[in-house]
C-alpha cells in the first residue's frame, strides 16, 4: 500500500490544519465548559467545504477522498474534538448516505445544502432499546397513500437538536427483523417531530446529543432512502464509512495527547531538568508516539480501500477499535505526564481524556467493532 500524499490530500489537511489552529483553538476550551455549540466554526466549515468532503461538485461538495476526509478530521479533532463529530456526522453518515443511496430529487433537495453547509444533518438508528443490538427497531413506519407516519423514539443522536434533516431508520415490517427497516428523510419543523432534552455529557461537550421523538409525522414517501426494507444495509454501509470518521477523529485526540505532552515534558522541571529527560517519561512518549503511527497507517488503510472501491468494512472497524484504544490510552498518558496539572483544566488534556472515552462507544462499541473483524474472520 503506498502511503505517499497526494498534492491535493496535503494541501487539505494544511487548510484543515490551519483553520483549527486559527478558528478553533482560541474558543474550545470555552465551548466545552459552556456546552456551546459552535454554530459559527460549522458555518465557516461549510464555507471552506469540509461539511460535504467526498460529495461531487454537482451535488454541491468538495469532490474529495476519503484520504482527504480522514486527514482533515484529524486536524479539525486534535484541536475541537466537538467540531470533529459535527462534521463527522454530515459528512460521512448523512452527506454520504443520500449521495451513495439517495434518488437525484432527494440529493438536489437535501444533499446540495447538506453538502454546503447550509443545511446540518443527524443520522437516527439508535433508540433506548436498540444501541448494539441495532435491528431491534421500535419506531414504526406505517404506509398511508404517498406518506408514511412515523411513530417512536430515537436517542442518543448527535446534531439532533440543531439539525435541519434527520435520516431516520424505521421498522416498516417488523416481521421481517433486519430486513423489515426502511430509510427515512425528515425534516425540522414537520409536524409531530420534535427533539427532546439536550444530554449532558462527559465529553464532546459543545456537539448535541438529543433523543427525537415521532408522533404521527407524515413523512412523503418520496422521502424513503432506497426500497422498503433496505434501511438496515444502508445503516451498516454507511457506518461502515462513518467508523473511519470515528477513527480520524480519535487519532486527532490521540495526536493532540502526544503534543501536549511533549511541550509539557521540555518545560516542566523535577530534579533540576527538564522531565523530557527522564526515562519514565521518555518511554511514555514513545510508546504513545508508535501507538499513534499504527492507528493512523490503520485509518489511512481503511480510507484508502474505501477510496479504490474494495470491500472495507473490517478495516474500518479494526480502525475505530485501535484508534479509539491509543486515544484513550493517550490520554491517560498525557495526564499523567502532566501529574496535578493534568488533571485540572488550565491544560486541556482532561478535556482529551473526556473526549476520547466517546470514540470508544459511539458508531458502534469497542466490543460491535470485534463482533464486525471477527465474523469477517470466522465467515
Ligand atoms: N454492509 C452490508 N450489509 C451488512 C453489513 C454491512 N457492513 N453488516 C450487516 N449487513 C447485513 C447482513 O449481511 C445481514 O443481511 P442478510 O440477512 O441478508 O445476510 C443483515 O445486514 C443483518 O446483519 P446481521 O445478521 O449481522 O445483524 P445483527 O443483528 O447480528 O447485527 C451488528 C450486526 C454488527 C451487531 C450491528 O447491529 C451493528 O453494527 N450494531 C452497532 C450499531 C451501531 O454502530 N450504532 C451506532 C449508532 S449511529 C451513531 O453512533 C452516530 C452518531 O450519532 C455519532
Amino acid at each position: 500500500m503506498n502511503f505517499e500524499l497526494s498534492e491535493t490530500q496535503k494541501m487539505t489537511r494544511e487548510t484543515a490544519r490551519q483553520f483549527a489552529v486559527d478558528e478553533l483553538a482560541p474558543t474550545a476550551e470555552e465551548r466545552d465548559a459552556k456546552e456551546e455549540f459552535p454554530h459559527e466554526a460549522i458555518k465557516k466549515l461549510g464555507e471552506l467545504g469540509f461539511m460535504g468532503m467526498m460529495v461531487p461538485e454537482q451535488h454541491g461538495g468538495a469532490g474529495l477522498d476519503t484520504v482527504s476526509y480522514a486527514l482533515a478530521m484529524e486536524e479539525i479533532s486534535r484541536v475541537d474534538a466537538s467540531v470533529g463529530v459535527i462534521m463527522s456526522v454530515n459528512n460521512s453518515l448523512v452527506c454520504y448516505g443520500i449521495e451513495a443511496y439517495g434518488t437525484e430529487e432527494q440529493k438536489q433537495k437535501y444533499l446540495v445544502p447538506l453538502a454546503q453547509g447550509k443545511l446540518l444533518g443527524a443520522f437516527a438508528l439508535s433508540e433506548p432499546e436498540a444501541g448494539s443490538d441495532a435491528t431491534n427497531q421500535h419506531t414504526l413506519a406505517v404506509r398511508d397513500g404517498d406518506f408514511y407516519i412515523l411513530n417512536g423514539i430515537k436517542n442518543w443522536i448527535t446534531n439532533g437538536y440543531n439539525a435541519d434533516v434527520v435520516l431516520v431508520m424505521a421498522a416498516t415490517d417488523p416481521s421481517k427483523g433486519a430486513h423489515g427497516i426502511s430509510t427515512f428523510i425528515v425534516e425540522k419543523g414537520m409536524p409531530g417531530f420534535a427533539p427532546g432534552k439536550k444530554e449532558r455529557k462527559l465529553g464532546i461537550r459543545s456537539s448535541d446529543t438529543v433523543s427525537l421523538s415521532f408522533q404521527d409525522v407524515r413523512v412523503p414517501a418520496v422521502n424513503r432512502i432506497g426500497d422498503e426494507g433496505f434501511g438496515f444495509r444502508f445503516a451498516m454501509k454507511t457506518l461502515d464509512g462513518g467508523r473511519i470518521g470515528i477513527a480520524a477523529q480519535a487519532l486527532g485526540i490521540a495526536q493532540a495527547c502526544l503534543d501536549a505532552s511533549i511541550k509539557y515534558s521540555k518545560e516542566r522541571k523535577a530534579f533540576d531538568r527538564p522531565i523530557a529527560e527522564l526515562q519514565a517519561i521518555q518511554f511514555k512518549i514513545a510508546d504513545m508516539a508508535t501507538e499513534i503511527e499504527s492507528a493512523r497507517l490503520l485509518t489511512l488503510q481503511a480510507a484508502m480501500m474505501k477510496d479504490a472501491g474494495q470491500k472495507f468494512s473490517k478495516h474500518a472497524a479494526m480502525a475505530k477499535l485501535f484508534t479509539s484504544k491509543t486515544a484513550v490510552r493517550a490520554a491517560l498518558e498525557a495526564i499523567q505526564i502532566h501529574g496535578g496539572y493534568g488533571y485540572i483544566r488550565e491544560y486541556n488534556v482532561e478535556r482529551y481524556l473526556r473526549d476520547a472515552k466517546i470514540t470508544e462507544i459511539y458508531e458502534g462499541t469497542s466490543e460491535i467493532q470485534r463482533v464486525v473483524i471477527s465474523r469477517d474472520l470466522l465467515k
